[in-house]
């Protein structure tokens, strides 16, 4: 096949963008037919299973020996969430789909390429914000054609801009997720934290330098698969939760804008235990 990631790219790009097409053409609906998944905080919707239907089908016919992990088929069965070294695609149809129900324009198509379980390729595209990032492991990262490079300038925790969410989890584990939040504001005094609700533009926010720390517990290899290597290709760091290597199925990860600031973060949170 030789070096064929730059097909695969393209072929994401493609994909993504008619996508995010069916995303935007019924943003405006104000009534979208939505599910509860675990609880009320975790939602799905006909968009989430049509454009994921929509996106392996078109690689599956393009790559018919490559393996497929995605949010939606996952979720009601149809496959299971285990990642393999066969060429895998990790797909979310719509990350953010909390803000998808109410009209917030931070919803993204999250499409990666994992081969020897590793990164190779990632496609992130946000239709309602007219964004679209890719990276390609070896090539650097993009958002809409301009090279993305991390914040260079913040190695000091208490002058970063973090992001984190509140997660779908709606039991005893709120009260350590604040508590690390408490924690990190009183401690080291940051300059902000911000949630946008997808977990893939939060990393490619890293990416961009827009945020210089990201850090969660719960989401799902399709949240990250793709913007992690978008933040590798940008210069930045992504780890588990301790700080170590990145495990894509771990669902534990911070992603930085450098080292120094994940050896910081991991002495002031406490570790939320994922199982339930
Ligand atoms: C969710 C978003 C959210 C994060 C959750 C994810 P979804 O993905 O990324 O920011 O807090 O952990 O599950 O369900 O909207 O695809």
């Amino acid at each position: 096949e030789g070096d064929s990631r730059v097909n695969f790219l393209k072929e994401a790009l493609h994909i993504a963008r008619e996508a995010g097409s069916v995303i935007a053409n019924v943003f405006q609906e104000t009534k979208q037919n939505v599910q509860t998944k675990a609880n009320c905080a975790d939602l799905v919707t006909e968009t989430d299973k049509a454009v994921e239907k929509l996106i392996f089908d078109y690689l599956r016919t393009k790559f018919p020996s490559h393996s497929f992990i995605g949010e939606e088929s996952v979720s009601d069965g149809a496959m299971q969430c285990h990642l393999t070294e066969n060429h895998t695609w990790v797909v979310d149809p719509i990350d953010g789909t909390m803000n998808f129900v109410h009209m917030n324009p931070n919803v993204a198509v999250s499409i990666g390429l994992a081969i020897n379980k590793q990164t190779e390729v990632g496609v992130v595209y946000a239709p309602m914000l007219d964004q679209i990032y890719f990276g390609v492991r070896g090539h650097g990262s993009f958002l809409n054609g301009r090279r993305l490079s991390v914040s260079k300038s913040i190695t000091d925790i208490s002058q970063a801009l973090i992001a984190t969410e509140f997660g779908s989890r709606r039991d005893e584990s709120v009260t350590t997720v604040c508590a690390n939040i408490q924690n990190i504001l009183m401690k080291h005094k940051v300059g902000g934290i911000r949630c946008t609700g997808s977990a893939a533009l939060n990393m490619c926010s890293v990416a961009s330098g827009a945020v210089d720390l990201y850090y969660e517990w719960g989401p799902q290899c399709w949240d990250v698969c793709a913007s992690h290597v978008i933040v590798h290709e940008a210069g930045g760091v992504t780890t588990d939760a301790l700080g170590q290597n990145f495990d894509m199925m771990s669902r534990s990860y911070i992603c930085a804008s450098n080292k120094h600031l994940i050896e910081q973060l991991v002495p002031s949170v406490t570790q939320i235990s994922l199982a339930q």
